[in-house]
């Protein structure tokens, strides 16, 4: 007999956005399932740079402790290094990942959280371990192969490896977190942009004690500038480090044109030896794989009941570390519009603004990373090291910068110059939290956009108007201090208002969804004692913001209003979907 298994909520994959999927919706209480391919979650270490704002996803879902004590903190991650092989000339670093003492304040003064690194094969187990604890029902050996949609609901065939039958899934949605080469993606006909396979990249782990070339100037990256650095690949040689300071995973290109090489372990240690640079240092290479980088991103992430998450539907290179960052963050965008529209609070309208909230941003982060790369070529030109490329040249050139001479003088002022300006990839703090969000999800005031007053790409600029993220200030609650991002999440909509805004309160509690409310003053249950919170808010102490559960303003009045009731009735109306 075929047998038909029902959830409300069927993910395809158990990357960063199928386990932070399952995890969200098993945190609020939403039935939902996982089905994924292999028998073990990832066994190499792919993403790693977890940004800030992904840091107050994992804090909000209960988890942050858990990656924080599992990863490799902030302070060993910032000196992105330039070099000829580890053992060779350094050619310079760019203060990275938070840790240039400015961009260190920023960091401070945006988020709770910090940022920090954590493989993927350690931040998936933490996120599946968590959700199969609240929930979800995980399935190893389990391949999607197809669906079929009605107006109730998704019915999805998928493959048990193990007994090697088919079997029904019936799910009243399904979110394809399937990855760059998502089957659920071309089933649900996403229009894609961009293209794959535009350069050829290797990616090599293996064990080495290296501390003697990296200790001293702690990095997560060490990028190497050496004859064919600049084939294929993502701009120059990387050996990344995974745990410091003996486990680690170089990337090199190949001539996608030629297709990839035959990775035996003899060509890795190849590489290895030409990246490392000393031959002496005992090497054990534990994988090889090839991989493309790919500038493709979907312009709909959905059809219908099927929504689709992460490289799914934004496939980049790794550059800035946007991957799976930007996968946890869409999945916590849908999982809160899903869970209100199953309880039917909210209109399927609600589902609607999934799209419009983080198509752009995925669009905006397959730009950014696919321009990191071509950023490394100014560092090449500096050295005169891309024409041609042979390795005399090359080495004369990064010699040549020693020289006593005008000429070497440019050369260094070149190199020093472009080194620096790849803190568009290191130090990216706007790309990594200044998205904005302008969908039927949000209402806007009568403010005008505030933009940005300096770069925004390198600088976070917070405001609490309708659309962006609710800035981050510290308060107290009795002898506890918590962010204002702490007082909000969990699944539910939070009123934040102050002195003088009772009938903001009042109204919030009206409402059949149950609103949090939190009201900050001196004798409140929430006090300011900073003033920062009175600085970054831009309402008044008897104005309100409503934020979602994912932490974004959907409505601000600036002041008291009479007429609270019926603003914040209207604004929910249009916020869930009803009109
Ligand atoms: P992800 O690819 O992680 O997960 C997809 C999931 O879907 C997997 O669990 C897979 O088994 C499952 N699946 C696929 N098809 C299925 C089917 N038909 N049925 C059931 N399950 C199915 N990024 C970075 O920043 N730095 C890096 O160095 C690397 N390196 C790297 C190496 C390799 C080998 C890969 C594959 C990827 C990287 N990445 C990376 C990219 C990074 O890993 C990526 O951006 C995130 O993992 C995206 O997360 P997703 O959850 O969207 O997809």
């Amino acid at each position: 007999m075929h047998t038909v298994v029902e959830t409300d909520v069927l993910i395809v994959g158990s990357g960063p956005a199928g386990a932070s999927a399952a995890l969200a919706l098993s945190t609020y209480g939403v039935r939902n399932m996982v089905v994924t391919r292999y028998a073990s979650l990832a066994d190499t270490p792919r993403a790693h740079i977890t940004n800030q704002r992904t840091m107050e996803v994992l804090r909000d879902l209960g988890v942050e402790n858990e990656v924080v004590a599992r990863a490799t903190p902030q302070r060993l991650m910032g000196n992105t290094t330039f070099c000829t092989s580890l053992a060779g000339d350094e050619l310079g670093r760019v203060r990275s990942w938070g840790n240039d003492p400015l961009v260190q304040a920023a960091h401070e003064l945006a988020s709770p959280t910090r940022m920090c690194d954590m493989p993927q094969h350690l931040m998936e187990p933490v996120l599946v371990n968590a959700a199969i604890g609240r929930g979800t029902d995980f399935r190893f050996s389990t391949v999607y192969k197809s669906f079929v949609q009605d107006d109730a609901g998704v019915t999805v065939t998928v493959e048990d490896r193990l007994r090697g039958d088919e079997y029904t899934v019936r799910a009243r949605y399904l979110i394809g977190a399937d990855g760059g080469r998502s089957q659920v993606a071309v089933d649900a006909g996403l229009p894609m942009g961009g293209q794959m396979g535009v350069a050829g990249s290797i990616n090599i782990v293996f064990d080495a004690d290296l501390s003697k070339y990296t200790a001293h100037r702690p990095s997560t990256l060490y990028w190497v500038l050496a004859p064919g650095a600049t084939v294929g690949g993502i701009g120059a040689g990387l050996v990344r480090c995974v745990r410091p300071w003996n486990e680690w995973l170089i990337v090199w290109g190949y001539d996608v044109g030629a297709g990839a090489p035959d990775l035996t372990e003899e060509y890795a240690l190849s590489v290895v030896r030409q990246l490392v640079g000393d031959d002496e240092i005992p090497v054990t290479i534990r994988s090889s794989s090839a991989w493309t980088v790919n500038e493709m991103y979907a312009e709909t992430y959905a059809n219908g009941r099927v929504f689709c998450a992460g490289d799914a539907v934004h496939r980049h290179p790794p550059s800035n570390g946007l991957g799976s960052n930007t996968s946890v963050q869409d999945s916590y965008n849908l999982a809160w519009k899903l869970k209100l529209v199953l309880d039917g609070v909210a209109s399927p309208a609600l589902l609607d603004t999934y799209t419009a909230e983080r198509a752009p941003v995925g669009r905006q982060i397959v730009t950014r990373a696919n321009k990191s790369i071509a950023e490394t070529a100014p560092v090449f030109e500096a050295l005169d090291g891309l024409s041609p490329q042979t390795p005399e040249r090359l080495w004369a050139n990064i010699a040549a910068r020693k020289d006593a001479t005008e000429a070497a003088a440019e050369q260094r002022a070149a190199l020093r110059e472009a080194i620096a300006h790849k803190v568009y990839e290191f130090n990216a703090h706007g790309v990594d939290l200044n998205q904005r969000y302008a969908s039927a999800a949000v209402v806007p005031d009568s403010t005008p956009d505030p933009g940005f007053t300096r770069d925004p790409e390198l600088y976070h600029q917070p405001t609490s108007r309708p659309g962006a993220k609710l800035p981050h200030a510290w308060l107290t609650s009795g002898t506890r201090t918590l962010s204002t991002l702490d007082t909000v999440g969990k699944g539910r909509f939070t009123l934040l208002t102050g002195i003088g805004g009772e009938a903001w309160v009042r109204a919030a509690e009206a409402q059949p969804l149950g609103i949090a409310t939190v009201v900050v003053g001196p004798g409140q249950e929430y006090e300011d004692p900073y003033g920062d919170w009175a600085r970054l808010g831009e309402i008044s102490d008897a104005g309100a913001l409503l934020v979602r559960p994912d932490g974004y303003v959907a409505f601000r009045h600036a002041d008291a209003a009479e007429d609270a009731e019926r603003l914040l009735t209207d604004a929910l109306r249009r916020i869930l979907g009803h009109g």
